[in-house]
């Protein structure tokens, strides 16, 4: 049916109206390849179809341009976040060696005890054998947590038992701890309910934390005695972990630039700076806060809070 001037422009432009708003509900969608069919006379419907066009073009290559550089930037956090394993897992072997050394230590006066008695009845050795066992387990858990930590893995969430990674790290991490005459406590609270995390990345936030409280408490002059306590409890929604030590604390100044890539007061070979920044991505990855804040009467406290399991949340981004 012709156009009539009481009757306009409905079914005239109707189609191209369309044209151009299924090129618009694309973009929208996501979807950058519909174009408007033009006729290349200048008309003003031609002209608003040129520049739909062009605009679906130009935000489909922006849009492409932003994932490939994303992708980029994950690569780039993959690598950094590798390269402070690394670095973590440089410092950690000294210690690795003491924990190991007690149980093997145990192990070795354990055999030649039994290996004294050669006709002792499995019965009468029962105990020995016991504690020999639950050294060789001690030693299994010290070789899976640093495993564990070594391991490049893409990010894994499973329901994890709420003070599972924080035992890992301490695995790793007690004894030199110890061996610096730090207080260290763990505290649990009963029936504490599961979170949401990636085992692997959860213990590198949790050793980075203890390495950072180690640090600051080897400054404390000599009369203060070091200690670090570790709460764990429920909050509402979430599991909340707190890493209190009675260091020398983070001046306001510095507060402010702690969570930032590469900085650090710490001399070169010691401190990357990158523990903090990464351990940040991390907790944001499982849509919890990692947040610092001053101890009282000294020191500093970090604070990690992750979503219980069930709750809904997005991970990952
Ligand atoms: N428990 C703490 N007590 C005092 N200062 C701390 C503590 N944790 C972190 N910091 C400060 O934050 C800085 C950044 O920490 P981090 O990102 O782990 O890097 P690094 O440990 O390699 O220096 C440290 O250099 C230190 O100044
Ligand atoms: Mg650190």
């Amino acid at each position: 049916m012709a156009p009539s001037d009481d009757n306009p422009p409905n079914e005239q432009i109707g189609p191209e109206i369309a044209a151009l708003s299924d090129v618009l509900l694309g973009v929208a969608r996501g979807d950058f390849g519909v174009r408007a069919n033009r006729d290349f006379t200048g008309s003003p419907t031609d002209v608003l179809a040129f520049l739909v066009n062009s605009m679906a073009e130009e935000v489909g290559d922006l849009v492409r341009q932003l994932h490939e550089e994303r992708q980029e930037l994950q690569r780039t956090r993959d690598q950094l976040l590798l390269a402070a394993k690394l670095t973590s897992l440089g410092e950690l072997a000294a210690g690795v060696a003491h924990e190991l050394n007690q149980p093997l230590t145990a192990i070795h006066m354990l055999v030649e005890l039994l290996t004294a008695r050669p006709n002792a009845t499995i019965a009468e050795s029962h105990g020995d054998l016991e504690t020999l066992s639950e050294a060789a387990r001690r030693m299994g858990r010290i070789v899976d947590s640093v495993r564990m930590f070594g391991r490049a893995a893409p990010l894994k969430m499973v329901p994890l038992a709420a003070p599972a990674a924080v035992q890992a790290a301490l695995a790793l991490l007690s004894e030199g701890l110890e061996r610096q005459g730090v207080h260290a406590e763990l505290r649990v609270e009963p029936a504490l309910p599961k979170v949401m995390g990636d085992a692997d990345r959860l213990q590198q936030v949790f050793i980075n934390l203890l390495t950072n409280a180690r640090d600051a408490l080897s400054e404390l002059p000599g009369q203060t005695p070091p200690e670090l306590i570790i709460e764990i409890r429920s909050e509402r929604d979430r599991v909340v972990y707190s890493f209190t030590d009675n260091g020398p604390g983070i001046p306001e100044t510095i507060a402010q630039r702690i969570f930032d890539p590469f900085f650090t007061t710490k001399s070169v070979g010691i401190g990357m700076g990158l523990g903090l920044s990464l351990s940040h991505g991390i907790v944001r990855e499982h849509a919890g806060v990692l947040r610092h804040e001053p101890a009282q009467p000294r020191g500093s406290r970090f604070i990690v809070e992750l979503p219980k399991v069930g709750v809904s949340c997005r991970f990952g981004t």
